[in-house]
């Protein structure tokens, strides 16, 4: 994923791919990598595109929700992708 990911964060001339963007760091509290709240799926290693996704459809009303609708309202569709390139690292 990261030989993916690198060439595509230099020609967008994003952020290093180390950084984290606004917000990224969050999602990790409740979508913990180590599954410390297993009620709450890991994002690490999944499609960095069916993040995104999820993030847009929460936002617009299309994905059953109790919180993420909310959170997702929050960030546009560029901040989400970047986000959750990050969050799939
Ligand atoms: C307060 C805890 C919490 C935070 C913070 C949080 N999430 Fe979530 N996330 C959830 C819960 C709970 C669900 C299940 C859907 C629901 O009930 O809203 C979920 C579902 C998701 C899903 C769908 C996963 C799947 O496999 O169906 C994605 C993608 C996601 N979150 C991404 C993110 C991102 C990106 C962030 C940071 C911007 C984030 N979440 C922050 C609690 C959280």
């Amino acid at each position: 994923m990261r030989a993916v990911l690198l060439p595509l964060l230099l020609l967008s001339g994003a952020a290093l791919a180390e950084q984290a963007p606004p917000g990224a760091s969050t999602c990790l509290g409740c979508h913990s990598a180590t599954r410390a709240a297993p009620a709450i799926p890991t994002l690490r290693g999944r499609e960095a595109a069916d993040i995104a996704a999820a993030m847009r459809e929460f936002r617009e009303g299309r994905r059953p929700a109790t919180l993420m609708d909310r959170l997702a309202k929050g960030f546009s569709e560029e901040e989400s992708q970047a986000i959750a390139a990050w969050v799939v690292r």
